[in-house]
């Protein structure tokens, strides 16, 4: 290693499903020859602050790395990579062909799928909550497909926003008697607190949907969500590609991850009182 960064990674914030891809990445990445005693990776983590993703993004920017690796959409908005809608987040022209020098591997889940899981949960659900960070258009993205899917399905949505975390008790608390279930998508403010959120609905007994694995295995009562390692190596693979000059980012598509895995959360399930269907418990992932 030089001793200069080769490759910067910059992660908006530390919670279970971004450090997934991290490592995921990083592991690709040694794979294919680009291991910490190649090249010079440098980590860095914002804590969930947008000035701090500034700086840290500038810093990387005035080292000319090679390769700068965003993970989740505020962070690629400051820079560029892992994230849920590359159009909408204004990061690429079109996801097919990018045009500029930002592609990545996208973890949007098929919302319809998320949806009949969480009718297969809660069959008498009329009334649905849906809670995210208004500053983010990952979450944004998701919302609107959320409330698409209710309008075509009979389903009233009662639709919170959050500015940080320290919203979060007071907007559960506004959904109490309100709604048969919370759905959260993959919110990285919502993802990095979601004890905060399981005290008020565990204690009124709503079960709350989310968007990502480890979201459910933080406390939630499901999600059906992409695998987030596997997601990173992906990403790693199209980083390596990149490296070796094979592809260029203007020109490869953005890429998804088409299986999905169904996570329940047992504990959950048992504090709400809720029997899961033996249709879904075989096919599920316990945790
Ligand atoms: N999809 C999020 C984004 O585009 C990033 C993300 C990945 C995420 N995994 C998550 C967010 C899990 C919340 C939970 O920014």
């Amino acid at each position: 290693a030089s001793g200069e960064i080769e490759i910067g990674v910059v992660q908006i914030v530390q919670h279970g499903s971004l450090d997934e891809a991290n490592r995921g990445f990083v592991d690709a990445l040694k794979e294919r020859g680009y291991g910490p005693d190649k090249v010079e990776i440098e980590q860095e983590n914002a804590q969930g602050d947008q000035s701090n993703l500034k700086t840290i993004v500038s810093r990387f920017k005035a080292e000319k790395p090679k390769l700068i690796c965003a993970i989740a959409t505020p962070a690629a908005q400051a820079a560029a990579n892992e994230i849920t809608d590359y159009t909408s987040a204004k990061l690429v022209q079109n996801d097919e062909r990018p045009g500029g020098n930002v592609t990545g591997v996208s973890d949007f889940a098929a919302m319809d799928a998320q949806m009949e899981l969480a009718g297969k949960l809660i069959p008498q659900a009329k009334h649905v909550g849906l809670i995210y960070c208004s500053s983010e258009v990952n979450s944004e993205v998701q919302a609107n497909q959320m409330k698409d899917y209710c309008k075509k399905h009979g389903l009233a949505v009662e639709e919170r926003t959050v500015n940080n975390v320290n919203d979060i008790q007071q907007v559960a608390e506004s959904l109490i008697g309100k709604v048969d279930y919370i759905y959260v998508p993959t919110d990285n403010t919502l993802a990095s607190s979601i004890p905060t959120l399981m005290k008020i609905t565990d204690a009124n007994k709503i079960p709350v949907i989310v968007g990502a694995d480890i979201m459910a295995k933080d406390g939630a009562l499901a999600a059906l969500s992409v695998d987030y390692y596997r997601l990173g190596k992906q990403t790693g693979e199209l980083a390596a590609d990149i490296l070796d000059g094979k592809v260029k980012p203007e020109t490869s598509p953005i890429q998804h991850q088409k299986d999905y895995t169904i996570v329940i959360n047992k504990q959950d399930a048992e504090i709400l009182g809720l029997t899961i269907p033996e249709e879904i418990a075989k096919k599920a992932n316990m945790v």
